[in-house]
């Protein structure tokens, strides 16, 4: 039998721009809009969780979860340049409360992928002044954190440095251009600028980075090795000394002489087209801890994109052995966040489907997945069992 420590926090993972709906002053509603957008449907009203937050909440308190992990908008919060909403502030603090008052420990990201429409028009993160704009909003969120444990600033800061957060760029990994190193640089400046205005707080700060479990093809490990290091290793790298790292893993790329190869032939798929692979989160994590230089590890996101929720299962399932594997051997993990707690809004459509919990799109209605109670039992026993 598998167990993990009492002290293990397990719970699941949403991300604003995905749930809250009409996030309009996004640069990624303005993407949806845009004549020639290339995304297949628009955000729209989401998971309605800008005024059914409470419900999100209570499905995870109600069965026994220990933590939730949301994202707060920039967007909506600094409208405009130096403009700050207080109202949207109290908003998101009454969701920390809520948390807290149902037992659940929050962890808050601060900037899941969304840009304010402003700071994109003034050249994204490859502005000389984006780290100083990015301070500048986590010093205005300082006081509605008080009492949170764990603060992501940056989701998949890595992710981040490809899209570049000045305009619209897919979000598959294979298909995104490499990294540039002046956006890296400026992400690690807003990072550390970040921990800087946070520290006030008794709060564990980190980022989050996506492993992507990256095999080399026959013959090819030194090509491999050099298209990871801009993409993932020089994060990882960049983690040292952070309170924790948050590790996402969903799946593995192989890469050949001139890059990422298609998924291998036969090999079964989720609805995002990548390749079924559970085993990427236990090489995820030894990869992290390894570069990391020993960071405590959090996984931030984990999960799959399946209209079978028997698979979802299955899969979890998988995942949590290796990253049990992974403890076992003495990797310091504190705790799993399942991605994702609702079906969401995928970055350009909604068909991929990894909750734990569906959405009637007419009503709202949440609609618990055989999955959702699965994983409660589990966080309750600490007890890994099919
Ligand atoms: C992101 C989520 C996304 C998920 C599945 C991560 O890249 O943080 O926003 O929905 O993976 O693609």
């Amino acid at each position: 039998m598998i167990t993990f420590p009492e002290s293990f926090l397990w719970g699941a993972a949403t991300a604003a721009h995905q749930i809250e709906g009409n996030n309009t002053n996004a640069d990624w509603w303005a993407r949806e809009h845009a004549a020639d957008t290339e995304l297949a449907e628009p955000s729209g009203d989401a998971a309605d969780s800008l005024h059914r937050w409470p419900e999100d909440v209570a499905l995870l308190a109600d069965r026994g979860f220990g933590a939730y992990r949301f994202s707060l908008e920039w967007a909506r919060i600094e409208p405009e340049e130096g403009q700050f909403s207080r109202a949207m502030l109290q908003h998101y603090r009454r969701i920390v409360d809520a948390c807290l008052d149902s037992g659940l420990a929050p962890m808050v990201t601060l900037h899941h992928f969304t840009n304010p429409r402003w700071f994109a028009r003034r050249g994204g993160w490859s502005s000389p002044r984006a780290a100083e704009r990015f301070a500048r909003y986590v010093e205005a969120v300082t006081p509605i954190l008080d009492g949170v444990s764990w603060i992501c600033d940056i989701n998949e800061v890595n992710m981040l440095s490809m899209t570049r957060g000045e305009e619209g760029n897919e979000m598959t990994a294979a298909s995104l251009p490499a990294p540039s190193p002046l956006v890296t640089e400026h992400l690690i400046d807003a990072h550390h600028r970040a921990k800087d205005a946070l520290s006030t707080l008794p709060a564990a700060v980190g980022w989050s980075v996506a492993g992507q479990a990256f095999h080399a093809a026959d013959g090819c490990a030194e090509e491999m090795a050099a298209y990871r290091y801009p993409r993932e290793d020089l994060f990882l790298e960049a983690s040292r000394g952070d309170d924790f790292l948050g590790v996402q893993a969903y799946l593995r790329t192989f890469i050949g002489a001139d890059g990422p190869l298609p998924v291998p032939a036969g090999a079964e798929t989720t609805l995002m087209g990548w390749e079924y692979f559970p085993q990427a989160l236990e090489i995820c994590i030894r990869h992290a801890w390894e570069l990391s230089g020993h960071t405590p590890l959090f996984v931030t996101e984990n999960g799959i994109a399946t209209a079978d929720d028997e698979r979802r299962k299955d899969y979890t399932f998988d995942a949590l052995a290796g990253l049990a594997n992974a403890m076992a051997d003495g990797i310091d993990v504190r705790g799993y966040l399942h991605w994702s707690l609702l079906d969401n809004y995928e970055w350009g459509t909604y068909r991929p489907t990894f909750g734990l919990v569906g959405i009637d799109p007419k009503t709202f209605d949440r609609l618990p997945k055989p999955s959702l109670d699965w994983l409660a039992r589990i966080a309750r026993s600490g007890e890994l069992v099919r």
